[in-house]
């Protein structure tokens, strides 16, 4: 999930990774995100201190970071992914604490390396990575998410927020076998939807609607699906999830 601060990738990227593990999957969420939202669209809870992976991490003689032996992808996701509700392994790579980033760097080097193992990982040829990314084309561009086949770029209806979409889907495109579809978000009507399609130049794979029930959910601290299984939000999540899977 990419687009512009805001945009909505957590709710939605939290709502997809659970609709796929009710379908049966065994589905990893990955979250490279410094700031929190995935665990609570999750329905997780609040983020750990200290995340989990750092213990993955050691530094070598010379200073720079690497894996502690024996640990691989799979061993990482087994010891320091942690429960989240329908059976959904979470892997965070760490969220930034008031001292700055130098607590975490060890967990944000771990989960860089654990990442672009995943995808040659048998263990995991059946599971659905759901990754919630930071704001903005950066972690795109430097290769944070080298398990996606799939970018879901989530536009609100404002000219900025398609642009920033536009500028991600076009680096995410550079790579060779990876798709990127446009999703709005937060609209009111079909002028929005034919706004959004107007300013990325494309049609867009869903229309998630301005949803009350999303807001809700957020100030109780509870994930959308588990507030309002039925909202009009969540229901055009599980269609947007039907039609990636048909591809
Ligand atoms: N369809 C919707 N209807 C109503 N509110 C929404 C909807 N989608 C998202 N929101 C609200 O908009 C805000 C931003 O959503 P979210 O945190 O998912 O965005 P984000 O793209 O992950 O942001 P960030 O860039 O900060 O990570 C939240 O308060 C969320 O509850
Ligand atoms: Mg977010």
């Amino acid at each position: 999930m990419v687009g512009k601060g805001g945009a909505g990738k957590s709710v939605i990227a939290g709502t997809m990774a659970r609709v796929v593990a009710r379908d049966g999957r065994r589905v990893l969420a990955l979250d490279s995100d410094l700031l929190p939202g995935l665990s609570f669209s999750l329905g997780a809870g609040a983020d750990p201190t200290q995340p989990p992976l750092g213990e993955a991490a050691e530094k070598d003689e010379n200073g720079r970071w690497r894996l502690r032996k024996g640990v691989g992808p799979v061993r990482a996701v087994q010891r320091y992914a942690t429960d989240a509700p329908d059976g959904i392994r979470l892997l965070q790579a760490g969220k930034t604490p008031q001292a700055g980033v130098e607590p975490i760097m060890g967990s944000l080097n771990a989960y860089y390396r654990v990442i672009h193992r995943l995808p040659r990982a048998r263990t995991f040829e059946d599971w659905t990575f759901v990754g919630d990314l930071p704001a903005g084309p950066r972690h795109v561009a430097f290769g944070w998410a080298p398990y996606a086949e799939t970018f879901v770029a989530v536009v609100q209806p404002t000219a900025q927020s398609a642009l920033a979409a536009r500028r991600v889907a076009r680096i995410a495109r550079m790579r060779e076998g990876v798709r990127a579809v446009f999703v709005a978000n937060r609209v009111t009507g079909a002028d929005d939807v034919r706004h959004v399609e107007g300013l990325v130049g494309e049609p867009v794979m869903a229309a998630v609607p301005a949803d009350e029930a999303v807001a809700h959910a957020e100030r109780l601290g509870v994930a959308p699906v588990d507030h309002a299984p039925d909202s009009p939000a969540v229901v055009e999540i599980e269609r947007l999830v039907a039609a990636l899977a048909e591809g």
